[in-house]
């Protein structure tokens, strides 16, 4: 998160030592995070929300560029992903990945077929072992219809953290966001209400806690290996492809 950089510059010091092979630098400027990763032989994504993160990624010197749309699980702008990824291809010079929704092969099949150069996903991965969610947590997003997420602010400023209005964050719907999405200016001074969201995280209480999910959350509904996942994802995106094909010369 570019924005916690600017406070918090050993976060960025810490990745580098982790030698990835990429790192992603979103939700603010990338720029003064750009150089010191390719000094250390990284690549740099980030994922942009609107025409103007476009032009300020590329700016900076990031390699790839991923276009998030609003769908997307965490935190997210309001752009909806295929208006929004049509108009980054538009503007970009660099290879575009497409963010926001998609969870099956064929819908994979659809970004690339758009021009993206790939996919990025993080709801289909909620359900799986690898991940850090609780049994409890990935219970819930299994039984989650694509209905059940709203994008707020409430949890955010529950917590006092600092993300920038323009990017709320995507979560299940839950007790405290229904009782709160939209009324975050009177949540700031609810000191009950802080505490409640602080306490839920720490004892995994999710009628309160947080727990970000796209609205692909429908389609993640068994609880799988990540290479499973991945592996179908594939599978199901080459065998789209070909169909496509043959809808231009028949089966
Ligand atoms: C639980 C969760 C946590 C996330 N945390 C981050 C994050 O810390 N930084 C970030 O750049 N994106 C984060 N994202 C957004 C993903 O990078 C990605 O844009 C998104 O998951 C893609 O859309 P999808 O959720 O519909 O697959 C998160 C997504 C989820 C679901």
């Amino acid at each position: 998160m570019a924005w916690a950089l600017a406070e918090r510059p050993e976060l960025l010091d810490a990745a580098v030592a982790a030698r990835p092979a990429l790192v992603s630098v979103s939700f603010g400027d990338p720029a003064p995070a750009v150089g010191p990763l390719h000094e250390a032989g990284i690549a740099v994504a980030a994922q942009v929300n609107t025409a103007d993160d476009v032009r300020r990624a590329q700016e900076a010197g990031v390699d790839l560029l991923v276009a998030q749309g609003t769908e997307a699980g965490g935190h997210t702008g309001h752009r909806a992903t295929l208006p929004l990824l049509q108009e980054v291809l538009a503007l970009a010079d660099r290879p575009v990945l497409a963010a926001g929704g998609i969870a099956t092969g064929a819908g994979i099949a659809a970004a690339l077929v758009a021009g993206a150069a790939g996919v990025w996903i993080g709801t289909p991965l909620l359900a799986c072992p690898e991940a850090l969610n609780s049994p409890a947590a990935r219970a819930r997003v299994c039984a989650a219809r694509g209905e059940d997420t709203v994008l707020t602010r409430a949890f955010d400023v529950a917590q006092g953290l600092a993300w920038p209005e323009r990017w709320p964050g995507r979560a299940l719907v839950n007790d405290f966001s229904r009782e709160w999405h939209g009324r975050e200016e009177e949540l700031a001074a609810d000191a009950e209400a802080t505490r409640r969201v602080v306490e839920a995280r720490r004892t995994g209480d999710l009628a309160a806690a947080p727990l970000y999910a796209g609205e692909s959350v429908g389609l993640v509904t068994a609880e799988r290996p990540a290479a499973d996942v991945v592996r179908d994802l594939a599978v199901g995106a080459e065998r789209a492809l070909r169909a496509a094909a043959d809808l231009l010369t028949g089966p």
